[in-house]
Protein backbone atom coordinates (compact mmCIF):
# COMPACT_ATOMS: atom_id res chain seq x y z
CA UNK A 1 0.00 0.00 0.00
CA UNK A 2 1.16 3.82 -1.00
CA UNK A 3 2.21 5.38 2.30
CA UNK A 4 0.74 8.61 0.73
CA UNK A 5 -2.41 7.23 0.00
CA UNK A 6 -2.68 5.65 3.59
CA UNK A 7 -1.28 9.23 4.95
CA UNK A 8 -4.49 11.00 2.71
CA UNK A 9 -6.84 8.56 4.27
CA UNK A 10 -5.66 8.90 7.64
CA UNK A 11 -5.57 12.88 7.31
CA UNK A 12 -9.54 12.54 7.52
CA UNK A 13 -9.32 11.80 11.39
CA UNK A 14 -8.83 14.86 13.01
CA UNK A 15 -7.27 15.04 15.91
CA UNK A 16 -5.89 17.49 18.51
CA UNK A 17 -2.48 18.25 18.69
CA UNK A 18 0.03 17.60 21.84
CA UNK A 19 3.78 18.32 22.61
CA UNK A 20 5.11 15.58 24.61
CA UNK A 21 8.82 16.63 26.41
CA UNK A 22 11.26 14.58 28.43
CA UNK A 23 14.97 15.25 29.99
CA UNK A 24 17.51 12.85 28.94
CA UNK A 25 20.99 13.43 29.84
CA UNK A 26 20.30 16.53 31.23
CA UNK A 27 18.61 18.12 28.04
CA UNK A 28 15.20 19.00 28.00
CA UNK A 29 13.02 17.40 24.80
CA UNK A 30 10.04 17.49 22.97
CA UNK A 31 7.82 17.12 20.16
CA UNK A 32 4.67 17.73 18.42
CA UNK A 33 3.02 15.15 17.84
CA UNK A 34 -0.78 13.90 17.33
CA UNK A 35 -0.79 10.33 17.82
CA UNK A 36 -2.00 10.50 21.31
CA UNK A 37 -4.97 9.27 22.50
CA UNK A 38 -6.91 8.12 25.64
CA UNK A 39 -6.41 4.52 26.64
CA UNK A 40 -7.68 3.74 29.87
CA UNK A 41 -9.44 5.63 33.00
CA UNK A 42 -8.94 2.81 35.71
CA UNK A 43 -5.56 2.97 36.06
CA UNK A 44 -5.60 6.54 34.08
CA UNK A 45 -3.67 5.23 30.70
CA UNK A 46 -2.73 7.40 27.83
CA UNK A 47 -1.03 6.79 24.38
CA UNK A 48 0.69 8.63 22.15
CA UNK A 49 3.47 7.26 19.21
CA UNK A 50 7.22 8.06 18.33
CA UNK A 51 8.60 7.43 14.70
CA UNK A 52 12.05 5.02 15.28
CA UNK A 53 13.60 7.68 12.88
CA UNK A 54 13.38 10.63 15.52
CA UNK A 55 16.55 12.12 16.98
CA UNK A 56 15.11 11.80 20.16
CA UNK A 57 14.18 8.39 20.03
CA UNK A 58 17.14 7.36 22.02
CA UNK A 59 15.85 9.87 24.83
CA UNK A 60 12.05 8.25 25.51
CA UNK A 61 13.35 5.09 25.25
CA UNK A 62 15.58 5.61 28.37
CA UNK A 63 13.46 7.87 30.33
CA UNK A 64 10.83 6.77 32.31
CA UNK A 65 9.06 10.10 32.80
CA UNK A 66 6.92 12.42 30.10
CA UNK A 67 4.80 15.31 29.75
CA UNK A 68 1.53 15.66 27.33
CA UNK A 69 0.33 19.07 26.87
CA UNK A 70 -2.77 19.30 24.46
CA UNK A 71 -2.52 22.53 22.52
CA UNK A 72 -4.80 25.39 22.59
CA UNK A 73 -5.98 27.11 19.15
CA UNK A 74 -3.49 29.95 19.99
CA UNK A 75 -0.54 27.85 20.13
CA UNK A 76 0.05 26.67 16.53
CA UNK A 77 3.44 28.63 16.56
CA UNK A 78 4.41 26.50 19.44
CA UNK A 79 3.25 23.43 17.33
CA UNK A 80 5.76 24.43 14.28
CA UNK A 81 8.52 25.03 16.10
CA UNK A 82 8.39 21.86 18.43
CA UNK A 83 7.95 20.10 14.87
CA UNK A 84 11.28 21.44 13.77
CA UNK A 85 14.14 19.42 13.60
CA UNK A 86 17.91 20.33 14.93
CA UNK A 87 16.77 23.84 16.81
CA UNK A 88 16.50 24.32 20.42
CA UNK A 89 12.92 24.29 20.50
CA UNK A 90 12.89 25.35 24.71
CA UNK A 91 14.67 29.04 23.42
CA UNK A 92 12.64 31.55 24.46
CA UNK A 93 9.38 29.48 25.87
CA UNK A 94 8.06 29.79 29.07
CA UNK A 95 8.05 26.50 31.20
CA UNK A 96 8.56 25.07 34.70
CA UNK A 97 9.18 21.84 36.14
CA UNK A 98 7.52 18.55 36.95
CA UNK A 99 7.79 14.76 36.82
CA UNK A 100 11.98 13.88 37.51
CA UNK A 101 12.22 17.78 36.44
CA UNK A 102 10.35 17.29 33.08
CA UNK A 103 9.58 20.56 30.89
CA UNK A 104 5.94 21.51 31.61
CA UNK A 105 4.53 23.90 29.27
CA UNK A 106 2.49 27.11 30.23
CA UNK A 107 -1.25 27.84 29.06
CA UNK A 108 -2.00 24.66 27.03
CA UNK A 109 -5.81 23.25 27.10
CA UNK A 110 -4.60 20.36 29.67
CA UNK A 111 -1.58 18.46 30.60
CA UNK A 112 -0.91 15.24 31.64
CA UNK A 113 2.68 14.28 33.60
CA UNK A 114 2.79 10.68 32.96
CA UNK A 115 5.36 7.51 34.26
CA UNK A 116 5.61 4.99 31.26
CA UNK A 117 4.21 1.78 32.12
CA UNK A 118 4.99 0.05 28.55
CA UNK A 119 6.33 0.84 25.27
CA UNK A 120 5.46 -1.29 22.18
CA UNK A 121 7.05 -2.10 18.86
CA UNK A 122 4.64 -0.12 16.04
CA UNK A 123 5.82 -0.47 12.53
CA UNK A 124 7.98 2.29 11.75
CA UNK A 125 6.93 3.74 15.47
CA UNK A 126 7.21 3.03 18.92
CA UNK A 127 4.21 3.03 21.06
CA UNK A 128 4.27 4.74 24.44
CA UNK A 129 1.98 3.83 27.15
CA UNK A 130 2.16 6.13 30.18
CA UNK A 131 0.26 6.40 33.68
CA UNK A 132 -1.16 9.35 34.15
CA UNK A 133 0.31 10.87 37.68
CA UNK A 134 -1.10 14.47 37.51
CA UNK A 135 -3.14 16.25 35.14
CA UNK A 136 -4.29 20.30 34.88
CA UNK A 137 -6.60 21.61 32.10
CA UNK A 138 -8.36 24.77 31.80
CA UNK A 139 -11.27 25.55 29.12
CA UNK A 140 -9.26 26.76 26.36
CA UNK A 141 -10.38 25.94 22.69
CA UNK A 142 -7.98 22.74 21.46
CA UNK A 143 -5.39 23.13 18.07
CA UNK A 144 -6.84 20.81 15.75
CA UNK A 145 -5.30 18.95 13.20
CA UNK A 146 -7.07 17.98 10.02
CA UNK A 147 -5.43 16.85 6.45
CA UNK A 148 -2.43 18.15 7.27
CA UNK A 149 -3.39 21.15 8.27
CA UNK A 150 -4.30 23.03 11.59
CA UNK A 151 -8.21 23.66 12.07
CA UNK A 152 -10.32 24.79 14.67
CA UNK A 153 -13.24 23.78 16.21
CA UNK A 154 -16.80 25.61 14.75
CA UNK A 155 -20.13 25.03 16.17
CA UNK A 156 -22.39 23.14 13.48
CA UNK A 157 -25.74 24.34 16.15
CA UNK A 158 -27.25 21.92 18.42
CA UNK A 159 -24.20 21.52 20.07
CA UNK A 160 -24.16 25.51 21.04
CA UNK A 161 -27.43 26.65 20.22
CA UNK A 162 -28.93 27.14 16.17
CA UNK A 163 -27.93 30.68 16.55
CA UNK A 164 -24.53 30.36 16.19
CA UNK A 165 -25.22 29.47 12.30
CA UNK A 166 -26.87 33.27 12.78
CA UNK A 167 -24.94 35.67 11.50
CA UNK A 168 -26.75 38.56 13.05
CA UNK A 169 -26.84 37.38 16.12
CA UNK A 170 -22.55 36.31 16.48
CA UNK A 171 -22.15 39.57 15.22
CA UNK A 172 -24.41 41.29 17.60
CA UNK A 173 -23.53 39.20 20.70
CA UNK A 174 -19.85 39.66 20.06
CA UNK A 175 -20.21 42.91 20.33
CA UNK A 176 -22.19 43.22 23.15
CA UNK A 177 -19.79 40.98 24.98
CA UNK A 178 -16.86 42.42 23.88
CA UNK A 179 -18.22 46.00 25.28
CA UNK A 180 -20.97 45.23 28.14
CA UNK A 181 -18.57 46.08 30.76
CA UNK A 182 -17.13 49.25 29.42
CA UNK A 183 -21.25 50.12 28.71
CA UNK A 184 -22.34 49.50 32.28
CA UNK A 185 -19.63 51.61 33.27
CA UNK A 186 -20.12 54.78 31.16
CA UNK A 187 -23.71 54.23 32.19
CA UNK A 188 -22.78 54.91 35.40
CA UNK A 189 -20.80 58.10 34.38
CA UNK A 190 -24.76 59.27 32.86
CA UNK A 191 -23.16 58.68 29.26
CA UNK A 192 -25.27 56.78 27.09
CA UNK A 193 -24.07 54.57 23.72
CA UNK A 194 -24.33 57.74 21.63
CA UNK A 195 -22.66 59.88 24.00
CA UNK A 196 -20.00 57.14 25.03
CA UNK A 197 -19.98 56.95 20.60
CA UNK A 198 -19.65 60.82 19.86
CA UNK A 199 -16.79 61.08 22.68
CA UNK A 200 -14.71 58.86 20.74
CA UNK A 201 -15.20 60.61 18.14
CA UNK A 202 -14.33 63.94 19.08
CA UNK A 203 -11.39 62.25 21.62
CA UNK A 204 -9.58 60.95 18.11
CA UNK A 205 -10.60 63.39 15.75
CA UNK A 206 -10.56 66.70 17.91
CA UNK A 207 -12.83 69.88 18.37
CA UNK A 208 -15.99 69.48 15.93
CA UNK A 209 -19.57 71.20 15.23
CA UNK A 210 -22.56 68.83 16.01
CA UNK A 211 -23.14 68.33 12.49
CA UNK A 212 -19.64 66.65 12.12
CA UNK A 213 -20.38 64.44 15.10
CA UNK A 214 -23.90 63.50 13.88
CA UNK A 215 -22.05 62.82 10.22
CA UNK A 216 -19.73 60.57 11.74
CA UNK A 217 -22.19 58.63 13.78
CA UNK A 218 -23.86 58.61 10.51
CA UNK A 219 -23.99 54.96 10.29
CA UNK A 220 -24.40 53.95 13.88
CA UNK A 221 -28.52 55.36 13.05
CA UNK A 222 -27.89 57.09 16.18
CA UNK A 223 -27.11 61.04 16.78
CA UNK A 224 -26.45 63.79 19.15
CA UNK A 225 -29.45 66.57 19.89
CA UNK A 226 -29.42 69.80 21.11
CA UNK A 227 -30.82 68.95 24.41
CA UNK A 228 -27.74 66.27 24.78
CA UNK A 229 -24.99 68.56 24.31
CA UNK A 230 -26.75 70.77 26.99
CA UNK A 231 -26.88 67.56 29.55
CA UNK A 232 -23.37 67.23 28.47
CA UNK A 233 -22.30 70.86 29.07
CA UNK A 234 -24.10 71.23 32.68
CA UNK A 235 -22.24 67.40 33.60
CA UNK A 236 -19.07 69.04 32.81
CA UNK A 237 -18.00 66.64 30.27
CA UNK A 238 -17.99 68.63 26.97
CA UNK A 239 -17.15 72.57 25.92
CA UNK A 240 -18.03 74.73 23.05
CA UNK A 241 -15.64 77.09 21.72
CA UNK A 242 -16.65 80.51 19.90
CA UNK A 243 -17.04 78.68 16.63
CA UNK A 244 -19.83 76.18 18.42
CA UNK A 245 -17.47 73.63 18.28
CA UNK A 246 -17.08 70.79 21.07
CA UNK A 247 -14.97 69.26 22.54
CA UNK A 248 -13.95 67.39 25.80
CA UNK A 249 -13.11 68.84 29.23
CA UNK A 250 -10.58 67.52 31.36
CA UNK A 251 -13.39 65.88 33.29
CA UNK A 252 -14.81 64.51 30.16
CA UNK A 253 -11.52 63.03 29.09
CA UNK A 254 -10.25 61.27 31.62
CA UNK A 255 -12.86 58.81 32.24
CA UNK A 256 -12.91 58.53 28.44
CA UNK A 257 -8.89 57.08 29.19
CA UNK A 258 -10.15 54.69 31.43
CA UNK A 259 -12.68 53.58 29.56
CA UNK A 260 -10.39 53.30 26.07
CA UNK A 261 -7.92 51.47 28.06
CA UNK A 262 -10.66 48.52 29.61
CA UNK A 263 -11.95 48.29 26.19
CA UNK A 264 -8.03 47.73 24.60
CA UNK A 265 -7.74 45.43 27.33
CA UNK A 266 -11.04 43.62 27.06
CA UNK A 267 -10.37 43.29 23.10
CA UNK A 268 -6.36 41.60 23.63
CA UNK A 269 -8.12 39.56 25.70
CA UNK A 270 -10.65 38.16 23.16
CA UNK A 271 -7.89 38.04 20.62
CA UNK A 272 -5.69 35.88 22.88
CA UNK A 273 -7.85 33.02 21.93
CA UNK A 274 -6.65 33.16 18.16
CA UNK A 275 -3.09 33.04 16.56
CA UNK A 276 -2.00 35.48 14.67
CA UNK A 277 -3.09 34.38 11.06
CA UNK A 278 -6.71 33.81 12.63
CA UNK A 279 -7.13 37.17 13.73
CA UNK A 280 -5.74 38.55 10.33
CA UNK A 281 -8.24 36.14 8.81
CA UNK A 282 -11.44 37.33 11.17
CA UNK A 283 -10.06 41.45 10.58
CA UNK A 284 -10.08 40.40 6.52
CA UNK A 285 -13.31 38.97 6.20
CA UNK A 286 -15.18 41.29 8.45
CA UNK A 287 -13.75 44.32 6.53
CA UNK A 288 -14.95 42.80 3.42
CA UNK A 289 -18.29 42.32 5.29
CA UNK A 290 -18.76 45.76 5.91
CA UNK A 291 -17.54 46.73 1.78
CA UNK A 292 -19.91 44.72 0.85
CA UNK A 293 -22.82 46.63 3.22
CA UNK A 294 -21.56 49.71 2.36
CA UNK A 295 -21.66 49.30 -1.20
CA UNK A 296 -25.32 47.41 -0.98
CA UNK A 297 -25.70 50.44 1.32
CA UNK A 298 -25.11 53.15 -1.64
CA UNK A 299 -27.05 51.80 -4.23
CA UNK A 300 -29.91 51.37 -2.16
CA UNK A 301 -31.46 47.74 -2.65
CA UNK A 302 -29.65 44.33 -2.62
CA UNK A 303 -31.52 41.69 -4.45
CA UNK A 304 -32.42 40.03 -1.77
CA UNK A 305 -34.49 43.21 -0.77
CA UNK A 306 -35.86 43.70 -3.92
CA UNK A 307 -37.08 40.17 -3.73
CA UNK A 308 -38.74 40.96 -0.39
CA UNK A 309 -40.10 44.18 -1.25
CA UNK A 310 -41.61 42.57 -4.43
CA UNK A 311 -43.32 39.71 -2.65
CA UNK A 312 -44.50 42.83 -0.03
CA UNK A 313 -46.10 44.61 -2.92
CA UNK A 314 -47.62 41.58 -4.34
CA UNK A 315 -49.57 40.89 -0.85
CA UNK A 316 -50.60 44.42 -0.76
CA UNK A 317 -52.57 43.79 -4.03
C1 LIG B 1 0.71 18.18 13.81
C2 LIG B 1 1.92 17.29 13.90
C3 LIG B 1 1.81 16.04 14.48
C4 LIG B 1 2.91 15.21 14.59
N1 LIG B 1 2.77 14.00 15.21
C5 LIG B 1 3.85 13.19 15.38
C6 LIG B 1 3.72 11.98 16.10
O1 LIG B 1 2.67 11.62 16.60
N2 LIG B 1 4.83 11.21 16.23
C7 LIG B 1 6.03 11.57 15.69
O2 LIG B 1 7.01 10.82 15.83
N3 LIG B 1 6.18 12.74 15.01
C8 LIG B 1 5.12 13.57 14.86
N4 LIG B 1 5.25 14.76 14.20
C9 LIG B 1 6.53 15.13 13.66
C10 LIG B 1 7.48 15.63 14.74
O3 LIG B 1 6.93 16.65 15.51
C11 LIG B 1 8.76 16.16 14.06
O4 LIG B 1 9.27 15.16 13.22
C12 LIG B 1 9.77 16.59 15.05
O5 LIG B 1 10.77 17.28 14.37
C13 LIG B 1 10.38 15.40 15.70
O6 LIG B 1 11.43 15.90 16.43
P1 LIG B 1 12.86 15.25 16.34
O7 LIG B 1 13.05 14.60 15.01
O8 LIG B 1 13.72 16.42 16.58
O9 LIG B 1 12.81 14.22 17.41
C14 LIG B 1 4.16 15.61 14.09
C15 LIG B 1 4.28 16.87 13.50
C16 LIG B 1 3.17 17.69 13.41
C17 LIG B 1 3.31 19.07 12.80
Amino acid sequence: MKAKLLREALGNFVTGVTIVTTSYDGRDIGLTANSFNSVSLDPPLVLWSLAKKSSNIDAFMNVDAFVVHILGADQESLSNKFATRSIDKFEGVDFERGIDGVPLLRDCAARFECRTAYRYDGGDHIIFVGEVLDLEHSEKEPLLFHRGKYARKTYPGGESGPNRRDLNYLIARAYFMLTNEVRLEAAGLGLSPVDHYAFSVIMQGGPATIEDVNAMLGASGWHWTENDIQRLASSGYIELDEESRLSLTKAGREPMIGLFAKAKAREADAQSAFSADQLDQLRSLLSQLLDTLETNGENGSTPHLEVMHALQADQDN
